[in-house]
């Protein structure tokens, strides 16, 4: 089995967290094949975390959009997923019609494909492209067949607390240059303020220990969007996790945002 580092190894904690939350008889989705993909090391990472609701939360919500948008007659046909780690979305969610890409670290990809080696096949056109999103990522996507004149629905979940600042802004300016008129994007931030919040200390000090610290956040997440030409709506992960349940309702904290933008 090919050894992760320490940001591809939250890959197998957040599939630990989806699958624990698809034992909960009150559970926001079903997600069969993330307890295998987390493995022990997973588990033992999810352990050590303890509660982390805005997981189960983000995916629910992205899970929503992403049905929603590629469903209907004249949503983008391509979808893809940067640091898409263990998503398993190929093989949960209808998607008709679209080609899915999965970008993340080859040495991750080369893991995923071995774990679900026994695992029934996703249910649409999957293409795995391995390529570190800090070097020349667009190129790799096109040489797997990705055409950038058509529109795309973009997703990256869980990623940008992990950058520095200005890996962030690099990443949605190439994205912005890959992504034709009726394209989408899905992400997700933790709040800036979080990052500064005593509270959460010991979470983010448990994440340092692991190797995988968290960088960026931000509390105006709106403007990193209209500034390149999109439109944009954001909404907290309290909000979303209060209307879910999961989410306390006298908290103030915003938590991160969830963002939804169209060109
Ligand atoms: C917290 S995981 C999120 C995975 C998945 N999107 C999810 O929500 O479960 C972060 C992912 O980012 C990927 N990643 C981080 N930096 C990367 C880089 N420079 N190139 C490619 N993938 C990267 C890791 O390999 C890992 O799969």
């Amino acid at each position: 089995m090919p050894s992760l580092d320490p940001v591809a190894r939250t890959a197998r904690l957040t599939a630990a967290l989806r699958a624990r939350e698809s034992e909960r008889p009150d559970r926001l989705f079903t997600d069969p094949l993330a307890a295998v993909l987390a493995g022990d090391i997973g588990r033992e990472l999810a352990d050590r975390l303890g509660d982390a609701p805005a997981i189960a939360i983000r995916t629910r919500f992205f899970d929503d959009l992403l049905t929603e948008m590629t469903g209907g007659e004249d949503g983008p046909r391509q979808l893809v997923i940067l640091a898409a780690g263990m998503d398993t979305r190929a093989h949960r969610l209808p998607f008709p019609a679209t080609t899915l890409y999965e970008v993340d670290r080859p040495e991750l990809l080369r893991l995923k494909e071995t774990l679900l080696a026994d695992a029934p096949g996703p249910a649409c056109r999957r293409v795995a492209v391995g390529a570190d999103l800090a070097g020349d990522w667009p190129r790799s996507l096109a040489e797997a067949g990705f055409r950038a004149e058509l529109p795309t629905c973009w997703l990256v979940e869980g990623l940008t607390q992990y950058l520095q600042e200005p890996d962030v802004l690099r990443l949605f300016d190439r994205i912005t240059a890959c992504s034709a008129p009726g394209s989408r994007l899905l992400t997700d931030f933790v709040a800036g303020s979080l990052l500064r919040d005593p509270e959460a200390r010991p979470m983010l000090d448990a994440l340092a220990e692991q190797g995988a610290p968290w960088h960026y956040g931000t509390d105006a997440p709106q403007s990193l969007f209209t500034e390149r030409g999109w439109r944009v709506e954001s909404v907290s992960f309290a909000e979303v996790g209060q209307e879910m349940g999961r989410w306390p309702q006298d908290s103030n904290a915003a938590g991160g945002y969830l963002v939804h933008a169209g060109r």
